[in-house]
């Protein structure tokens, strides 16, 4: 072995130390927080309606189920424990898509596993214009590029995805995955069973995996709607991922599944999948995973905690999505969960003589800036920036405290709450003042 040498120059301080280029900036969402909360600290008014968290308490069940299982210490096996993973097939089950257990792997939340699945499947990935952040961030992090394909309510254009992955192609870059959102984040739409149809034709004879991210699935508003998952048409090649955060508002306890396909591709992604988990978080929680059983057996108690929730995200994304067309922008009516995603472009001139804007990022920080109202820019999700479109969540106003978010649920008329008719009117305000 060649000796040591002596180093010519002193050891540096660590402040001084460079790191390599960074894989992935900070999240828009977490820079919004951070001057939401300058501006709480210094007791002025905030609006946070960046972030989609689900806003609502943990269901008393499942604190219980949780507590309960605190004795559970095991690493346990990586795809999850029996019971959770039985559980979660009988969901699928019950939403027509009969699922074995054998096929579930559960991950520490759903984002996990969709990096998990990026980077097991091994190529690039087409994604929708607009779609999630998460989906083009994790494609960077695996070493692989998002094609975005523009598309509505999470699902891409099937023509042009055909044709994006063609010409990816044709330039070396093997698309071997697309992703939808169903119902989607950001637009709070859920696509209609003839573009799903289309894209899995398309998936089928352009030999493309489908990840179909059904995490917003139970908050469909109208509870009768159809919904079509691409794994009940092109079912040996579609992975469906969901979780706990949003249906049950359990963000923070990061439990997520994935219901792999069966058949030798499904096996293999499987292998792969539990390969990722096991060299980087081994399993998820374990108590988690026991209160995950109970959840995804959807006992009478939660089954009906959800349909508060689904009721209680409707009306309130209803009110603010008013609000935001009285002001001028258009709207598309939000279908699910508790986003809206309204375009300014109609009053685009007032907002550049009045202003000077011309970007939705431009707008996402002079409504940050100058009324505390945290919204996320289009472009955040892939939209272009001349388009200014913004992402609105609602699910922030719901109240402060668990026993404000408790009115809000069982509330039948939400909006005539004190704390969230406040809102609304703060709302109005600065959209009036914005637009004026
Ligand atoms: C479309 C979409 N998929 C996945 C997730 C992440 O879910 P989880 O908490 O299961 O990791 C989110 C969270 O915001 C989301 O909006």
């Amino acid at each position: 072995m060649a000796p040591l040498r002596p180093r010519q120059s002193p050891p540096l301080h660590p402040d001084e130390l460079e790191l390599g280029p960074a894989a992935v900036p900070v999240s828009a969402t977490l820079a919004a927080n951070q001057i939401l909360d300058e501006r709480r600290s210094r007791g002025e008014p905030v609006l946070p309606m960046a972030f989609g968290e689900a806003g609502l308490p943990a269901h008393p069940l499942l604190r219980e189920a949780l507590a309960g299982a605190a004795g559970c210490t095991a690493y346990g096996p990586v795809a999850g424990h029996a019971a959770l993973r039985e559980a979660a097939a009988s969901y699928w089950g019950r939403r027509g898509l009969p699922t074995d257990a054998e096929t579930v792997v559960a991950g520490p939340g759903s984002k996990a596993l969709l990096f998990g699945l990026i980077a097991g499947i091994g190529g690039d990935v087409a994604v929708t214009r607009p779609s999630w952040v998460s989906y083009s961030a994790q494609a960077s992090l695996a070493g692989r590029t998002a094609h975005f394909v523009p598309g509505s309510g999470g699902v891409p254009d099937a023509a042009k995805l055909a044709r994006a992955v063609a010409v990816a192609r044709a330039a070396g870059r093997p698309v071997r995955s697309v992703i939808v959102t169903l119902p989607d984040n950001p637009t709070g739409i859920l696509a209609p069973s003839a573009a799903v149809r289309s894209l899995c034709s398309v998936a089928e004879t352009h030999d493309l995996i489908i990840i179909s991210d059904e995490i917003y699935r139970d908050l469909v508003h109208d509870e009768v709607a159809d919904i079509t998952s691409p794994a009940s048409i092109s079912t040996e090649r579609t992975v469906v991922t969901t979780g706990l955060s949003k249906n049950l508002a359990l963000g923070g306890w990061r439990l997520g599944v994935a219901r792999l396909p069966a058949g030798r591709l499904g096996r293999e992604l499987r292998s792969r999948l539990l390969g990722i988990g096991s060299e980087v978080w081994s399993a998820p929680a374990g108590p988690v995973q026991q209160a995950a059983a109970v959840a995804f057996g959807e006992p009478p108690p939660l089954a009906e905690r959800i349909a508060l929730s689904r009721r209680l995200h409707a009306r309130v994304a209803r009110e603010v999505a008013f609000r935001f067309a009285s002001a001028g922008a258009s709207v598309p009516a939000p279908q699910a969960a508790f986003y809206l995603y309204p375009d300014f472009t109609p009053v685009a001139d007032v907002l550049r003589r009045r202003h000077g804007i011309s970007s939705d990022e431009g707008l996402a920080a002079l409504l940050l800036r100058r009324y505390g109202l945290g919204v996320l820019p289009g472009s955040a999700f892939g939209d272009e920036k001349w388009r200014l479109r913004l992402r609105v969540a609602t699910a922030l106003l719901y109240g402060e405290s668990d026993e404000q978010r408790h009115a809000a649920l069982n509330a039948t008329d939400p909006c005539a709450l004190p704390w969230i008719a406040a809102a609304l009117d703060r709302i109005e305000e600065i959209l009036a003042d914005l637009t004026r």
